[in-house]
């Protein structure tokens, strides 16, 4: 199965792992016709500025994910961009991650990373809603799948409550195991209008977040996840938190969902 959304909306793009997706996207056999790389600063994010001034498709788009009304306005630009093709995946990326100890942990990192982790990919999601739908009826006997209409959340194996063996994080595991959560929501609620929700775990990444001593670059995390991403389709894509470096299922995050296909 290809990976062919007609229309990409990243958040969290300027660097990292949401930058490598920007460059993923571009490279494949058929690129998205707009691919919104959204960032807190678009006046100084030199790496996707540099890019998006040779790729017409690429737009730089304004999206803090705490505050609405900066939200809002990215969703309005989008929408008269994509016009009736609506938008066909969102990826949720844009986070923060401070490992924090018991004895460290305030009540402003608690909330500064649910804000950011959890609180945010839902009211994006939220606000590209009508945009994912048009996507999404405009296809309607295709199955669920990224190039129809799609959320990934970008979450992290430290979100899992079964494979925390080591503890620690006190402000970032739980952010993003409420992201699991609100993923799971999304995929109940949404299947009805054909759209994908699933998490993925990108591996442990040197990225300002993962630090120099991760395991792999941003290059080979990304080219895994497109791989999966390529493959989630239908009821067995839908709901489920992915190692998308391993390839394997972390687990499904709907009780009843079907056996996935090995992915
Ligand atoms: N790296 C890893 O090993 C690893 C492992 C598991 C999961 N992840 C997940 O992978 C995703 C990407 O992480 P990364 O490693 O690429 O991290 P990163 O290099 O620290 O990049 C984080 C990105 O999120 C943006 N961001 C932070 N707060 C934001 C906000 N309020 N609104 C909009 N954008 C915001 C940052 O923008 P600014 O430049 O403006 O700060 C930056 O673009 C995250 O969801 C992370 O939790 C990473």
């Amino acid at each position: 199965m290809a990976l062919c959304p007609k229309s990409v909306l990243v958040t969290g793009a300027n660097r990292g792992i949401g930058l490598e997706f920007v460059r993923q996207f571009l490279a494949l056999k058929t690129p998205p016709k707009f691919i919104f790389a959204c960032c807190r600063v678009p006046e100084n994010v030199a790496d996707l500025n540099s890019i998006a001034e040779k790729s017409p498709s690429v737009h730089v788009v304004k999206i803090d994910v705490t505050d609405d009304s900066i939200i809002g306005g990215a969703r309005a630009y989008v929408e008269s961009t994509v016009g009736a093709d609506g938008l066909n995946l969102l990826i949720n990326n844009a986070a923060v991650g401070v490992q924090k100890r018991l004895q460290e942990v305030t009540r402003e990192e608690m909330r500064r990373h649910y804000e950011a982790n959890a609180i945010g990919p839902l009211m994006v999601a939220r606000a590209f809603l009508p945009l994912l739908k048009q996507a999404a009826s405009l296809s309607p006997a295709a199955p669920m799948s990224c190039s129809r209409a799609a959320i990934i959340n970008i979450s992290s194996v430290l979100a899992s409550i079964s494979e925390n063996s080591s503890g620690g994080g006190y402000a970032y595991r739980p952010s993003k195991a409420a992201l699991n959560m609100l993923t799971t929501n999304l995929a109940l609620e949404l299947k009805e209008d054909g759209i994908l929700a699933t998490a993925v775990h990108p591996g442990w990444v040197k990225t300002e977040m993962g630090g120099p001593n991760a395991l792999i670059d941003t290059g080979e995390s990304i080219t895994a996840m497109m791989s999966l991403l390529a493959k989630l389709q239908g009821e067995e894509g839908t709901g489920k938190f992915y190692n998308g470096v391993r390839g394997g299922l972390i687990v499904a995050l709907l009780k009843n969902a079907p056996h996935p296909s090995k992915a």
